[in-house]
């Protein structure tokens, strides 16, 4: 299999100024996240509110560059290609954004919209441009005569089908999509999530799918990256993560979400609040709101290793591999006799 993208150890820092006098202060958005993405496979990230997806979704796509890492798109170090020989990469990634009333020029109609692309990065003819508009509408579901129109004109389905009709008119091989049905009615979703899966078929098409809802995540991902604080605390297969998450964090977000983790699955209650990323904890970033830290997660942070096929960022993923997780009462924890060691304070 070709791989599309590789991400090593993506790093980005803000520079911030906070509190009454404006003192600056780095704030790291993402700390140091790796995965590559196959053609005809997404990788879809998860995680909170704040813990650096589109932070990651910009870097991938080429809008910021990482403060740290490397990015291989399409065979090309693109971290190292210097801005002004960067037009082949960037029509090799194409982002699809979340909000699909804000992303399409309010005043330009259809045609100018898939157009455009063509006009500005090839020699084709206006007949030549103009009939390849008309079949990528086909292409997403819409009819040729839409092609006269103003976004204003269409739904939010309608709309989020044109964004990727334009994302898709230079061939991309990869497609950055930040929460892109996370606006839309969920009977919408599903129609354009389909639509995703189908044009990915079609074209091999690569995807780094952002989406804080595991729902749609299961129903689309090959792959998932779970983050937290900016840091991935388990990333592999699909099918792995969701039969028997190894980090307690994945376990949380699984069984905070109906209808997705494995049945009889231990519910994990999180402690506290999410801690600002300008005051991470130590050691393990998740320690302060996990149920089974111990001092040495507090000490120490967990490298990600190998446990079961997939990468999990916790010193105890092996035993709860072995004996599965504790049961746990809101914040406190029952010890489990399995015969095994299933408390791993112990
Ligand atoms: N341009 C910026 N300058 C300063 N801080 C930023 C900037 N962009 C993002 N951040 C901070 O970086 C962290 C990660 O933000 P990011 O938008 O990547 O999160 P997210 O996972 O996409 O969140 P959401 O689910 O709300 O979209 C947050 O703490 C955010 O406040
Ligand atoms: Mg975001």
């Amino acid at each position: 299999m070709t791989v599309v993208v590789e991400a090593r150890n993506l790093r980005q820092v803000y520079r911030i100024r906070r509190g009454m006098f404006r003192t600056p202060a780095q704030l790291q958005a993402v700390g140091g996240v790796s995965f590559a993405i196959e053609a005809g496979k997404t990788l879809a990230v998860v995680g909170e509110s704040g813990c650096g997806k589109s932070t990651l979704a910009r870097m991938v796509a080429l809008i910021e560059k990482p403060a740290e890492g490397s990015l291989v798109l399409d065979g090309t170090d693109a971290v190292a290609t210097p801005d002004g020989d960067k037009r082949r990469l960037r029509q090799a990634v194409q982002l699809v954004f979340q909000n699909p009333y804000a992303s399409l020029n309010p005043r330009k109609k259809i045609s100018a919209v898939l157009e455009d692309p063509l006009r500005i990065n090839t020699a084709m003819t206006a007949a030549q441009r103009a009939g390849r508009s008309a079949a990528m509408l086909a292409q997403v579901g819409l009819r040729p005569e839409y092609a006269a129109r103003y976004p204003h004109m269409f739904s939010g389905g309608q709309r989020q089908r044109i964004a990727i009709a334009r994302a898709l008119m230079l061939n991309p091989k990869l497609l950055v999509a930040d929460e892109p049905v996370s606006a839309l009615d969920v009977s919408i979703q599903a129609q354009v999530l389909n639509l995703l899966a189908d044009l990915q078929a079609e074209f091999k098409l690569a995807y780094l799918f952002i989406s804080h809802d595991l729902a749609v995540v299961r129903h689309i991902a090959h792959e998932v990256l779970v983050m937290y604080l900016g840091h991935a605390m388990e990333q592999g297969p699909k099918e792995r993560l969701f039969a028997r998450p190894l980090h307690p964090y994945t376990q949380a977000l699984l069984a905070s979400t109906p209808g997705v983790g494995a049945r009889n699955m231990q519910r994990i209650v999180l402690k506290g609040e999410l801690p600002s990323p300008l005051n991470p904890p130590s050691g393990c970033v998740f320690s302060s709101r996990c149920p089974y830290a111990v001092e040495r997660c507090r000490a120490e942070r967990p490298l990600p290793l190998l446990v079961d096929g997939r990468t999990v960022a916790c010193h105890f993923a092996g035993q709860f591999l072995e004996a599965g997780f504790p049961a746990v009462r809101g914040t406190e924890f029952d010890r489990v006799e399995t015969g095994r060691k299933a408390d791993p304070a112990t």
